[in-house]
């Protein structure tokens, strides 16, 4: 007779950084005889992957946390563990504050949760891994998962050490760290091998790659035009890139590769110089601008995407002005913008000249309508283009598929007999704020939907 096994629920929050963590601890619990689920109430571990990068993100974990307690008296043998950068940060307050949470786990920790659950001593010691060991977390967790979707997420960095005035990045994460071309490499082949058809190469300074073994492989172009080379790997992304990363060779990459997508995510933050300086993000709006105008000379079609803060401490009116012209004069096919949020240790929370919060929801409002009405109009222009579509999911109701266009758009269209994974063209129909839909057209191998060339 075989013991059923355990069942794990793993809840995300924040970046992307988070969702390929939360997968590696789903394959490495997996191979512990752990099943998922998906409700916390059939689940024997529950697990929070937090964020910590705004006040709003680390608060939820508690009120989760919260939430939680019930099940953990209506069931016994329920374990709680709490994993990111909340756990990173708030380790031992966690466990002062949740006597509920039974393990504390940083994100360089990740891989001795096994030898936790399995310890019949459960000091605090035991009970608590916050130590950055990045190295080990790679080499253990690495390449071992299967995949569940044709796109996949590979971390190939962690960490920063630009220290901008507002961000906790690299108090939670670390230092910088890139793993080997070898090892992401290996992990991209794998996943290509499990049917990956669109890899994200994954960092919080992605663009800062650089190959620890010091081969041939020269930055994160050279690692984009190496990873290009794998047969059945039909689309390369990256994301979050700092505009003081964005080297030549890069730049390069977005001219020569044909399997790079035309999609950058380059957060500005803000457009007014003093601003940028006080955030310490080491580059003026015409550097950004200059850079802009390198790339899409490179790539003409590449649609561009940021993240804006509002209300740092001492932005004036004119400030905020500067970056309502910037996102008109730069313009956006998408972007992120938040309200800022002062947190613990971080420079710009020390400061005494903060943002009354009406004045931060005013500007926020403004800067959103904007990036809103440039999205929708970015996604109108797509009427009546034929765009190569990567299928990856079911849609929202029977027979509709759902995948993505070369600019991250998601796009649905009715296909009822088409496979995920398969690149389809896809005719554009109608387009809103968040989405695109249109007719199937026909299955492509092609594996670069170069959009110079477009259909009519
Ligand atoms: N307050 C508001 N937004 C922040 N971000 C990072 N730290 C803060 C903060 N303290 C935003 C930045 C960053 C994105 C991931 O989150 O725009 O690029
Ligand atoms: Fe945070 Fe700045 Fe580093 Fe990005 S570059 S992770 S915003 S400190």
């Amino acid at each position: 007779m075989t013991t059923p096994s355990k069942r794990v629920f793993i809840k995300t929050y924040g970046c992307q950084m988070n969702v390929y963590d939360s997968e590696q601890m789903n394959t490495l619990l997996r191979n512990q005889g752990y099943s998922d689920t998906q409700t916390a109430e059939d689940a024997d571990l529950i697990i929070l992957n937090t964020c910590h990068i705004r006040e709003k993100a680390a608060e939820k974990v508690y009120s989760e946390l919260g939430r939680m307690r019930p099940l953990k008296e209506n069931r016994k043998g329920v374990k709680i563990a709490v994993m990111g950068c909340v756990a990173q940060a708030e380790g031992a307050e966690i466990m002062r504050r949740a006597p509920v949470v039974d393990f504390v786990l940083g994100p360089q920790s990740y891989h001795h949760l096994p030898r936790m659950l399995n310890a019949e001593n459960t000091s605090q010691d035991m009970r608590l891994a916050t130590d950055f060991e990045v190295d080990d977390k790679f080499e253990r967790l690495a390449a071992r998962r299967g995949a569940q979707s044709p796109a996949a997420f590979v971390t190939i960095q962690e960490g920063c050490d630009k220290f901008c005035a507002f961000c906790v990045v690299p108090y939670t994460r670390g230092a910088e760290h890139s793993r080997s071309a070898d090892q992401i490499t290996a992990e991209v082949r794998a996943l290509v091998r499990h049917g990956v058809r669109e890899v994200t190469l994954l960092g919080q300074n992605v663009n800062a790659w650089a190959d620890p073994q010091e081969g041939d492989i020269d930055g994160l172009g050279g690692l984009i035009a190496h990873l290009a080379q794998i047969d059945g790997l039909a689309r390369i992304r990256y994301t979050t890139s700092h505009p003081r990363d964005m080297d030549d060779g890069l730049i390069a990459a977005h001219a020569n590769e044909r399997k790079l997508m035309p999609y950058l995510h380059l957060p500005l933050q803000s457009g007014a110089d003093p601003v940028l300086k006080a955030m310490n993000r080491g580059h003026t709006l015409d550097h950004y601008k200059a850079l802009i105008a390198r790339i899409r000379a490179a790539r003409p079609d590449i649609a561009l995407s940021s993240d804006f803060i509002v209300g740092f401490p001492g932005e004036t009116d004119a400030d905020f002005e500067a970056t309502m012209q910037a996102v008109r004069d730069i313009g956006y096919a998408s972007a992120y913008s938040f309200k800022y949020s002062p947190r613990p240790g971080t420079p710009g929370a020390a400061r005494d000249d903060q943002i009354p919060e009406p004045l931060k929801a005013e500007r926020l409002a403004a800067l959103q309508e904007l990036l809103g009405a440039q999205q929708t109009s970015f996604n109108a222009s797509m009427i009546g283009q034929t765009l190569p579509v990567l299928l990856e999911r079911p849609g929202r109701h029977t027979g509709q598929v759902c995948g993505r266009s070369p600019f991250l758009q998601s796009v649905f269209a009715d296909a009822p007999n088409a496979r995920f994974g398969t690149m389809q063209m896809i005719k554009i129909e109608n387009a809103n704020r968040n989405s695109l839909s249109g007719t199937f057209c026909a299955t492509t191998d092609e594996a670069d939907p170069d959009m110079r060339k477009k259909s009519a």
